[in-house]
């Protein structure tokens, strides 16, 4: 078994909120992926779910007080196995303890003999996410590298909303995902990859499109494709968590949940998202168009549906609206825009001369070419390709998860932000 083929070790720090609940899930999550996890819960944490529980989804007892297992020092043994260390939920608590360096429990011991990623995420009230104690303290732990995930707005315990709501599980999951591919490229098995959550974008507003577009031809039908907004979720995703303040336009996608800390405007024809994304481009720095947008449209609706008759009926198309070219010709301050390109090749060209080409005409400042075909880019979980400049420099694209193109795009347009 080569280093990259082993399975990961993870800590799945669970410290007392109501969200411990949503650990048990993650943990699910993790141990499909592949990895070995152990669970380090506090005490509170176990009076929200059972240890039984997470001896059961993990495979391992779990670790609370530093006084158990004495002879194999047990905080030293987790935290220098670690990998990656994921905290859910990280309450105001554990990160205040956390901020301090305190080792009073078996997981902030575990925590300070660690050198692998931190991956803290948060949950509480909102007031408690907003009390400048706890600004501080995410500042503090920033800083350090330990990376503190933006919280969801929504239902929180009780009647109350706001900021401070767990991110879904599948996002931690991917979250988690990311920066083991990261711990693997620093540590030499893997090609040298940038640290992928860096808060590089604080301050910046993106618009991310995503999805499909569907347009309708009759009370029933639809002229759409097969894109299922992964790519532009993780894009949207993954801006958020560096500290943009994002929206994302989606189309006809595959059931995903939606990102957190993100603004999401569901459309469904081309010119719906054609206006949601100049709107919103109005005041953003940066344009990203990750959806496949329908070039065309029926010529009409048809109010009833249409019959089958003897023959199949032909269905006249008209040019649906070119957003990205909009966005390039537009007279409004210059923001950065981003193009992407699904392209085969054939005898004429090779995918990354298609691109080129797309890149040109099209004229934005940066164009993800991902090969399509074979079962790639579309409904897949990876994604592979090339990054091209307008400046004419290009840089490939491994493959890899979509979070982690998502995070070599986010570099990419982050360099050049003014
Ligand atoms: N795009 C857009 N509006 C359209 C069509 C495409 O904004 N009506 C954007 C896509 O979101 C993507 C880029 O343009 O970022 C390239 O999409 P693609 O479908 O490859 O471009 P087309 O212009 O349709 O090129 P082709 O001639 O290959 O169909």
């Amino acid at each position: 078994m080569t280093p990259a083929d082993r399975p990961r070790e993870i800590v799945l720090g669970v410290s007392g909120g109501i969200a411990a609940y949503k650990a048990c899930e993650v943990l699910r999550r993790l141990r499909e992926a592949g990895n070995h996890v152990q669970v380090v819960a506090t005490r509170a944490a176990l009076q929200f779910i059972g240890a039984a529980t997470f001896e059961a989804l993990s495979g391992n007892p779990v670790h609370t007080g530093v006084f158990e297992d004495v002879p194999d020092v047990a905080h030293v043994a987790l935290g220098r196995r670690a990998d990656l260390v994921v905290l859910v939920p990280a309450t105001a608590d554990l990160l205040a303890r956390m901020a301090h360096g305190r080792a009073d429990d078996m997981l902030t011991s575990t925590l300070l003999t660690a050198r692998c990623p931190v991956l803290a995420v948060p949950a509480m009230h909102t007031e408690m996410w907003e009390h400048p104690a706890t600004v501080d303290n995410v500042a503090t732990l920033r800083r350090r590298g330990t990376v503190v995930l933006e919280p969801a707005s929504g239902r929180l315990t009780g009647a109350d909303s706001g900021a401070g709501r767990l991110p879904e599980p599948p996002e931690i999951a991917e979250f988690a995902r990311l920066l083991l591919e990261w711990g693997l490229a620093d540590s030499g098995d893997a090609g040298g990859m940038p640290f992928p959550l860096p808060r590089d974008l604080e301050g910046r507003r993106v618009v991310v499109s995503a999805g499909g577009t569907a347009e309708p031809l009759d009370p029933v039908r639809t002229l759409g494709n097969r894109s299922s907004g992964r790519q532009g979720y993780a894009l949207a995703r993954v801006a958020a968590q560096r500290g943009a303040e994002v929206t994302l336009v989606a189309g006809t996608t595959a059931d995903l949940d939606p990102p957190a800390a993100v603004h999401l405007r569901r459309v469904q024809t081309t010119r719906e998202m054609r206006d949601a994304v100049i709107d919103a481009a109005k005041a953003a720095d940066v344009v990203v168009m990750a959806a496949a947008v329908s070039d065309f449209r029926p010529a009409s609706l048809s109010v009833g549906k249409i019959k089958k008759g003897d023959e199949p009926p032909a269905i006249p198309l008209e040019f649906n609206p070119d957003i990205l070219r909009e966005l390039v010709t537009e007279d409004v301050p210059r923001r950065l825009v981003v193009g992407f390109a699904a392209e085969t090749g054939d005898e004429q060209g090779s995918v990354l001369e298609y691109g080129r080409a797309k890149l040109e005409r099209k004229g934005c400042d940066l164009l993800v070419v991902n090969a399509v075909g074979a079962g790639r880019a579309f409904e897949t979980e990876d994604n592979e390709g090339w990054l091209l400049a307008a400046d004419g420099s290009s840089s490939p694209l491994p493959m890899g998860s979509k979070a982690a193109l998502a995070a070599r795009v986010w570099d990419a347009v982050a360099e050049r932000l003014p």
